[in-house]
């Protein structure tokens, strides 16, 4: 069948986990409202749709989280992003055990749906799944029926990301290059068909 347009390959391939951002560069609540929008039609295991999310656009809340979240644990000497280039948003998302005991890959769909509604709009994220959850439970009160399950930050991005193939010696840790430009190995595509 002839296919015009790569509209969707395009989108996933731009959509790069960002962790340097223009901090200054707001992004506002209703937006985030309008992401958690594609996140509530995305797909859900049983359609128990058990995901609650938190919104933050504001310094306070966003420093709260900052510094719950632990960054890019490939970059040995980098900690994560300095006061200017950090997120200027974050999605918190939260299970509610009320709901569903487990949750699946539904908080993998709904982050993805989420990012790629992001890089639509210009901005960029990253998924971030090592969190100091009980600090962040307590700094934020978030209720003890809901578990955390990702974070997403979001923002203008302020780094340049490109996509590399995993060479023979199979090693898919990303770097960043002298000039700041942050690679990331992907496999090809016959090592990942089993025939
Ligand atoms: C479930 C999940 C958890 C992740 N957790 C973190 C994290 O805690 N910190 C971080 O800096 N990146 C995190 N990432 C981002 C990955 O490092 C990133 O997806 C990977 O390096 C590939 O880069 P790409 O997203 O540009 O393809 C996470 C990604 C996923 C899917």
């Amino acid at each position: 069948m002839q296919r015009d347009g790569n509209m969707i390959k395009d989108l996933i391939v731009k959509n790069r986990s960002c962790r340097r951002f223009h901090q200054a560069l707001t992004v506002d609540r209703q937006a985030l409202r309008e992401l958690i929008e594609l996140a509530r039609l995305s797909p859900s295991a049983a359609n128990l749709q058990p995901l609650k999310f938190m919104l933050s656009c504001e310094p306070e809340t966003n420093a709260l989280i900052f510094s719950h979240l632990v960054w890019a644990g490939y970059l040995k000497d980098w900690t994560g992003p300095a006061e200017g280039e950090r997120p200027s948003a974050y999605i918190i998302i939260l299970g509610d055990t009320q709901i569903a005991k487990s949750f699946g890959c539904d908080h993998g769909i709904a982050a993805q749906s989420i990012l790629l509604g992001a890089t639509e709009r210009g901005w960029a994220g990253c998924i971030i799944g090592t969190i100091e959850r009980e600090k962040l439970r307590k700094a934020l009160n978030i209720p003890s029926r809901c578990e955390i399950l990702l974070v997403l930050a979001l923002g203008k991005p302020a780094e340049t990301v490109v996509l590399e193939t995993v060479g023979a010696d199979g090693d898919i840790q990303y770097w960043r290059d002298e000039d700041g430009v942050h690679h990331v190995p992907k496999r090809v595509l016959d090592d990942i068909i089993i025939d």
